[in-house]
């Protein structure tokens, strides 16, 4: 502001204001008071959609949530065994690499884990690697999965006795924090998962989980943004779906996405969804 008084600028035209609660509408306000024509919303929607992650945190005190999967063409995305590498090809993979290195932090639960034994980093060029978050309620990834070495930090999310809400002591496994949440249910409480990561100034989370951390996610509506890499092979009846949701008994109740886009990757598809809103 002082510097936009100082050059002599007598009108400003910004596209959004900053929802932070410490800035929100001051700079515009001192502007106005010093005479200079102050205009908002140039170009709106596309400055939102730049800082998505960034609003969602200030405004809902969680990140922007981008689910991953990869699919078949029938919508299975294991094997009933539980294999599920590589569903789809080389470049869709590569693709998913720059969806982690634009994101904070990655997310995956604990039985990903054991299944598959991801390292969840960024192999490709980037600034930071992403913070990596396991859902493990009950402790069981153990020292050894690739997940926990270098680089880049790592998080656990575990359950907290029933008194606390947090413990606040920080408790360490190896490299890696182990932090405690509330249980909501049988389960973590997402809400809370998220909130916290929200304080720890994370924007944009993207979870790579299986059918039912990815179902939970999308019954509680916490999927923001769904990226599905569609491959065109079967992999049966018996295979795991790519959302373990609830049986439905109405199509009208079937849960609904916008298609945002569509893109060949390799020879697979990469769709990006968001859900329809209701009403
Ligand atoms: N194709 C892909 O994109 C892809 C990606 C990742 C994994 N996978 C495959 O998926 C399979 C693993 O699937 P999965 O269903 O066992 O694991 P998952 O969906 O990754 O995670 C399941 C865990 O999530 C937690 N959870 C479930 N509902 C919850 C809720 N309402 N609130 C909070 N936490 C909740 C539970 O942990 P607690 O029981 O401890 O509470 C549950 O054990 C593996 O075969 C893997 O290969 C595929």
């Amino acid at each position: 502001v002082n510097g936009l008084l100082e050059a002599g600028v007598r009108r400003v035209v910004y596209a959004v204001g900053d929802p932070d609660p410490r800035v929100n509408g001051r700079g515009a306000r001192l502007l106005r008071e010093a005479g200079v024509q102050v205009e908002s919303g140039l170009l709106e929607a596309e400055a939102e959609a730049l800082n998505e992650g960034f609003m969602m945190r200030l405004r809902r005190k969680r990140p922007f949530i981008r689910l991953k999967s990869g699919a078949s063409l029938d919508g299975k995305t294991a094997l009933a065994n539980g294999e599920s590498r590589w569903i789809t090809g080389e470049a869709a993979r590569a693709d998913v690499q720059r969806w982690r290195a634009q994101s904070a932090a990655v997310l995956t639960s604990a039985s990903t884990v054991l299944a598959d034994n991801p390292r969840l980093d960024v192999r490709i060029e980037t600034p930071r690697q992403p913070l990596r978050v396991i859902l493990d309620r009950r402790r069981v990834v153990k020292k050894g999965a690739k997940i926990l070495a270098p680089p880049g930090r790592v998080l656990i999310f575990a359950a907290a006795s029933a008194a606390k809400s947090r413990q606040t002591a920080p408790e360490k496994f190896g490299d890696a924090t182990i932090e405690r949440v509330k249980r909501k249910g049988s389960h973590l409480d997402l809400a809370r998962v998220f909130a916290r990561l929200a304080e720890l100034q994370v924007n944009e989370v993207l979870v790579e989980a299986g059918p039912r951390l990815s179902a939970a996610l999308l019954g509680a509506g916490l999927v923001d943004e769904w990226l599905v890499y569609l491959a065109p092979k079967l992999l049966g009846r018996d295979a795991r779906p790519i959302a373990a949701l609830p049986r439905l008994k109405r199509l009208k109740d079937a849960p609904g996405f916008e298609l945002r886009e569509s893109t060949i990757v390799g020879n697979d598809v990469r769709l990006r969804l968001r859900p329809r809103k209701k009403g």
